[in-house]
């Protein structure tokens, strides 16, 4: 652990929060992964469902392959650890067979939606006590781009899906924490804001995420965040195989609840 991180509070952590893709060829040691792991997985979790499994990736030859699976990004052959994510339902099927009981619940959106919640807050948990000890982190959502390759990579049992996988290392680059939205855009009181008050907070945002990029001198062609938005949006749709290969493992996304 780095000891110019000692004295950061754990706010201060997460207002340093930067994505990093840059690491040096330096090893995390076992014993620093397993304590980030085992205090990721101190977070709340559903009726203490605990419906998140970590798979770390280490041997050379299964990352470069997770790695081709996740649009071969180059943070993840960079990174000291490479840890997938996944949303785990498996332990709640072995724990109805131990008992003799069915488990046809485990195939609603409401059982999927609860084991994401859980798996999502493992995650920032594990990636916030990353970098309250110096590490740098990136979170790699490509790990849903090809989930039936994904699940036979890593031996994902029924009931279990990737959601995300983490990059850790020790950051061979520093950057200025991207600005996020105004508060007002995201903190509502008592009911949900006006579009038209939204649509300032999101024009002002606009403004403040142009100047970041300019001050950084990186160029964007328009850097206006709702305009990189709008680029997105049929992006979200492609990964149609997410919604499938839930299906397939018995997470049940678009079975009718009667
Ligand atoms: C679930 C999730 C998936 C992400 N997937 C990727 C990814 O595949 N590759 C990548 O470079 N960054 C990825 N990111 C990082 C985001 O791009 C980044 O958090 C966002 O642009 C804000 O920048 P910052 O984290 O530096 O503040 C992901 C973040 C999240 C939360």
């Amino acid at each position: 652990m780095t000891d110019n991180n000692h004295h950061r509070s754990t706010i201060e952590v997460m207002e340093a929060h930067v994505s990093v893709r840059r690491f040096r060829d330096e090893p995390i040691g076992h014993d620093l992964l397993e304590t980030l792991i085992e205090a990721g997985t101190r977070d709340s979790t559903s009726s203490n469902m605990q419906a998140c499994t970590v798979i770390s990736i280490t041997v050379p030859e299964h990352r470069k392959r997770v790695a081709e699976l996740c649009s071969d990004q180059a943070q993840i052959h960079a990174s000291a650890a490479f840890l997938a994510f996944c949303a785990d339902m498996h332990r709640l099927e072995l724990c109805a067979q131990m008992h003799d009981v069915t488990c046809d619940e485990l195939g609603n959106t409401e059982a999927f939606v609860t084991a994401l919640v859980d798996t999502a807050l493992v995650m920032e948990n594990v990636a916030v006590a990353a970098e309250s000890v110096g590490l740098g982190i990136c979170m790699i959502g490509a790990l849903r781009n090809q989930p039936f390759e994904v699940g036979e990579a890593l031996g994902l049992p029924r009931h279990v899906v990737p959601v995300a996988g983490l990059c850790l290392g020790w950051p061979a680059e520093v950057h200025e924490p991207k600005p996020r939205l105004p508060l007002d855009a995201v903190w509502h009181r008592e009911r949900y804001r006006d579009d038209d008050d939204l649509k300032r907070s999101i024009d002002a945002y606009d403004g403040i995420i142009a100047a970041f990029y300019e001050s950084q001198g990186r160029h964007v062609d328009d850097p206006r965040w709702s305009k990189v938005m709008c680029n997105l949006l049929g992006k979200v749709a492609q990964r149609a195989d997410t919604g499938r290969f839930a299906n397939k493992q018995g997470l049940n996304v678009q079975r009718a609840e009667g």
